[in-house]
């Protein structure tokens, strides 16, 4: 008679934490986990160098309330900071500092309430309008991000998850105030660009524009030199309205150098995103970027995406295409470009390569 067979006494692998946060409320931790130390702090410092350079700073009511000679003077600030760095610090916004902080009050109060409460946002379709989560996106990817978020989509349809209570009064402010400061740089941008404002409003359907809130949070890391918050990326929109607790991490990436982000108090920092190239026919590149963490504060940022309707099949304008300047990338639904940008690794600009026309 065969013997019985034993009870397979190997321990249950406990099933890793779903969220950054988790992990470090939980333990005391000397060092990450294998799965978070992706870097190797020799040999990356060497190929890609950090250097201390100075981003272009856009004095905004100038845009807005300036004479017709300094917001002339501005538009072309715009598209000199877009055509050389992808990135500029917008001051003199007119966003009241209360809100800035309001949101970031409410996130704190998001990401500290538990797993429990935050479950209900996590686990869902990239394209769900509220959504939670750590690292990337875990379903494609072998190694994780030192980083928890909550992604929110505020237009052309306002979501909001329903806790802590006073985040949907202040995240509908907030995606308001940012929206419309979007969309006038976009104006700006459209005028360096010798566009008209019409034909471009009309182009990407922008009364209809798509608008997410991409939160970040980034919980003091014990080894920040073998972890990252984020890889080098580029974001899937027209523009990228970063606000940013006071702790730094943000970097640029500039002719092969990252260039250190530090957070001016009452600024934020906006950068192009795939579909300015786009739209530019590659005139302005949407910018690669990248976040680093830190072992003394968590980084909590907000990410307030403007972009084209979903809806919306994106091409070059027209006015960019000449002999001269070939069609750069084909025409795509906007919606589909997310979907696929979010469903995949993040991984330098690869998003863009279905929509490009010519090798780089
Ligand atoms: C992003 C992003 C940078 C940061 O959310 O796409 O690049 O500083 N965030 O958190
Ligand atoms: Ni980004």
């Amino acid at each position: 008679m065969a013997p019985p067979t034993l009870p397979n006494t190997a321990p249950i692998p406990s099933p890793p934490p779903s969220s950054v946060k988790e992990l470090t409320n939980s333990t005391s931790l000397g060092s990450v986990p294998p799965q978070y130390a992706i870097r190797n702090p020799e040999t990356t410092m060497d190929i890609e160098p950090i250097i201390e350079e100075e981003i272009p700073t856009v004095d905004f009511s100038l845009l807005t309330e300036g004479t017709p000679e300094q917001r002339s003077q501005v538009v072309r600030h715009l598209g000199k900071a877009c055509e050389e760095w992808g990135c500029f610090m917008v001051v003199n916004h007119g966003i009241p500092e209360r809100l800035m902080e309001a949101m970031l009050i409410s996130l704190k109060e998001f990401f500290d309430q538990t797993e429990e409460e935050k479950g209900e946002y996590t686990g869902k379709h990239v394209m769900d309008p509220i959504r939670c989560g750590t690292s990337f996106n875990l379903t494609v990817e072998d190694v994780r991000y030192w980083r928890d978020y909550l992604k929110v989509f505020v237009h052309p349809i306002f979501y909001s998850p329903a806790k802590p209570p006073r985040f949907r009064e202040t995240s509908k402010e907030y995606a308001e105030s940012t929206r419309a400061m979007g969309m006038e740089l976009l104006r700006g941008i459209w005028e360096s660009l010798g566009l008209e404002e019409d034909d471009m409003t009309k182009a990407l359907d922008l009364h209809s524009c798509f608008q997410i809130l991409v939160c970040n949070i980034y919980p003091p890391c014990p080894q920040p030199e073998l972890a990252i918050g984020l890889p080098a990326h580029s974001d899937h929109g027209l523009l990228t309205i970063l606000l940013q607790n006071g702790v730094s991490g943000l970097q640029v990436k500039r002719r092969g150098s990252w260039v250190r982000v530090e957070p001016l108090p009452n600024s934020f920092l906006v950068n192009t995103g795939d579909h300015m190239e786009i739209v530019s026919n590659g005139r302005y590149k949407s910018v690669l970027h990248r976040a680093e963490v830190n072992s003394q504060s968590t980084r909590l940022s907000i990410a307030s995406v403007v972009a084209p309707s979903l809806d919306t099949i994106v091409e070059p304008a027209s006015q960019l295409v000449s002999d001269e300047h070939p069609m750069m990338f084909r025409g795509m639904r906007y919606g589909e470009y997310v979907e696929h940008q979010q469903a995949n690794r993040l991984k330098t600009k690869s998003a863009m390569d279905p929509v490009r026309l010519h090798a780089k």
